[in-house]
């Protein structure tokens, strides 16, 4: 209690916390800025599949008179005229694709033969494979693979689990750790921070973390931003020695023995990993020193995903996310209560990631 005082009492100057804060602003709105710009300078054609919903639509507008990307719709044709109609929006001219209607019919088998060809040898049978393809998540995800878009944005009305399991199935990982996870853009007035992994790996063991801490940092680099990264748990360095702090300490030590240049450090409590003074004052051996954090990776599915929820909630702060690392293709998954703005910058993320992925393994 003591510290924490200490600590806050540096920033009680209001005038200069104002500075502070509009400075780390700054960085934040240069951030978006970033992406948009890099978006638009190689424009590449996304599917919005869920276009039939009216947020979805509206960011479609948006992301086409701000040329962000090239929209391709995907969803029940009707109701994306009749969502366009009613609210005025300038879309009905795009490409629009129902993967249900008849006019699809020959796309349906092509595509289901190529998931049969994929999984056959993992249960699936011809029959299934083409009722797969009334699934937009299946249907798009195919045309991404096959080269008829460059990348798909999805989830908006189904369960995450369904957009990605496509993404597995049908294109795979893009990194040699053959590994996923979910990473959050978390904008808060300290600057923009990354949490991982917010969505997709339920239990992480050792590796898992270690694995996804690696994709994470690959990921916070294309950002033009030096990762520095906390390994939370709710002990510090071996305070507590079973359980998940042990999980995330091995993977600290797995990560400092095997890529001794990334800046990581655990485990540690939330309150370290966010307050650098503090966590310098009480374990100047970090590797971290006296550096801020910007990315912190959380010790199991639960404690990451409530984190990023409970900031957006309680700190009213805008996320971004999720943005899904590791599939080898630019799919991406929108969560339900996304605003359209959300839905225009997911969709500038999607295309700087087509941009960037060009179908090559990484290295990690
Ligand atoms: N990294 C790499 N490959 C993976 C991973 C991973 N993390 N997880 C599964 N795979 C592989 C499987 O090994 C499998 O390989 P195969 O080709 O040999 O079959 C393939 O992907 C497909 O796996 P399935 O068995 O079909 O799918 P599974 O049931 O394992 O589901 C999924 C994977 C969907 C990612 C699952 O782990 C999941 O549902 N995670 C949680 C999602 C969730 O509910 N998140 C919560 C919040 S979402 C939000 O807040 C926005």
């Amino acid at each position: 209690a003591m510290e924490s005082g200490v600590a806050r009492l540096d920033i009680v100057d209001w005038d200069q916390y104002k500075i502070e804060l509009m400075k780390r602003m700054g960085i934040y709105n240069k951030l978006v800025r970033d992406i948009r710009t890099r978006a638009k300078s190689d424009k590449k054609r996304i599917i919005f599949s869920d276009a039939d919903n009216f947020k979805v639509l509206k960011a479609v507008e948006v992301v086409r008179s701000q040329k962000i990307a090239e929209p391709i719709l995907l969803g029940d044709r009707q109701k994306i005229e009749e969502i366009a109609n009613e609210n005025n929006l300038n879309v009905l001219d795009l490409p629009i694709i129902d993967n249900k209607a008849k006019e699809q019919a020959e796309k349906r088998r092509e595509y289901a033969e190529i998931l049969y060809q994929k999984r056959q040898r993992k249960g699936l049978n011809r029959e299934e494979a083409l009722y797969q393809m009334l699934d937009r998540n299946y249907f798009g995800t195919m045309m991404v693979e096959v080269g008829e878009a460059d990348g798909f944005i999805g989830g908006f009305s189904n369960k995450y689990a369904d957009t990605i399991r496509p993404a597995l199935q049908i294109s795979g990982t893009n990194n040699t750790l053959n590994h996923i996870a979910g990473m959050y853009i978390v904008m808060t007035k300290k600057g923009p921070y990354f949490f991982a992994d917010t969505t997709v790996n339920y239990q992480p063991a050792t590796r898992t973390l270690a694995d996804t801490t690696l994709l994470t940092v690959n990921e916070v680099k294309k950002f033009n931003i030096e990762p520095v990264v906390a390994m939370v748990s709710y002990s510090n360095f071996g305070s507590t020695r079973e359980g998940s702090p042990k999980r995330v300490r091995n993977a600290v030590d797995y990560l400092h023995e095997n890529y001794p240049d990334i800046l990581v450090d655990g485990e540690m409590q939330a309150n370290y990993a966010f307050n650098a003074e503090l966590r310098a004052k009480r374990f100047p051996f970090s590797k971290l020193g006296n550096k801020e954090v910007n990315t912190v990776i959380f010790p199991s599915l639960s404690s990451g995903n409530i984190a990023y929820k409970m900031m957006h909630e309680l700190g009213q702060v805008e996320i971004i996310g999720p943005i899904l690392l590791g599939i080898r293709k630019p799919i991406h998954v929108l969560q339900q209560q996304s605003s359209v703005r959300e839905i225009v910058d997911m969709a500038a993320i999607t295309v700087v990631d087509a941009q960037t992925k060009e179908d090559k393994i990484i290295e990690l």
